[in-house]
């Protein structure tokens, strides 16, 4: 398999609590089933999304996203080749309300977060990373 590491960041479009819950729920089957890991950033404004996984799945997958009404001006941030995944236990974690630490986000933002703004992705994958621990 020809791991890769996919983010993308977008604009939420009418999302409630039950939208979430259902985006995490569907996640959360589909990628033990296609054998994608990953993290959703959701702070009522924006999404940031990790996926890892084989190249053919993850393509396969973000393309159906890219579709989904619920968010829009999807902007595809990196897609790359992986040797290992950074988070191997998570079919999708997920970081939203109280969770987004303002200390974290702000080490890795100026003036609030905007995932459109940021350009260094071992940044975005640094914050990521410590926001889902
Ligand atoms: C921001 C966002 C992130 C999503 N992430 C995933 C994901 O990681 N995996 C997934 O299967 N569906 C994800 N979805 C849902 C898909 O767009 C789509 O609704 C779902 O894959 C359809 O699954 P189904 O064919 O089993 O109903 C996401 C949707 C949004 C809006």
């Amino acid at each position: 398999m020809f791991l890769v590491r996919l983010i993308y960041c977008s604009t939420p479009s009418g999302v409630g609590d039950a939208d979430i819950e259902d985006i995490l729920d569907r996640s959360r089957a589909n990628n033990a089933l296609d054998g994608i890991t990953g993290v959703l950033l959701y702070d009522g404004t924006h999404f940031l999304q990790v996926l890892e996984g084989g190249r053919s799945a993850v393509s396969k997958r973000f393309i159906v996203i890219c579709n989904d009404k619920r968010h829009r001006d999807v902007e595809l941030m990196e897609l790359s080749p992986i040797r290992a995944r950074r988070f191997p236990h998570w079919t999708m974690a997920y970081v939203g309300g109280t969770g987004l630490d303002e200390v974290i986000v702000s080490t890795y933002t100026a003036g609030g977060f905007d995932p459109r703004r940021m350009i260094n992705m071992d940044g975005v994958m640094d914050m990521v990373w410590r926001l889902s621990q």
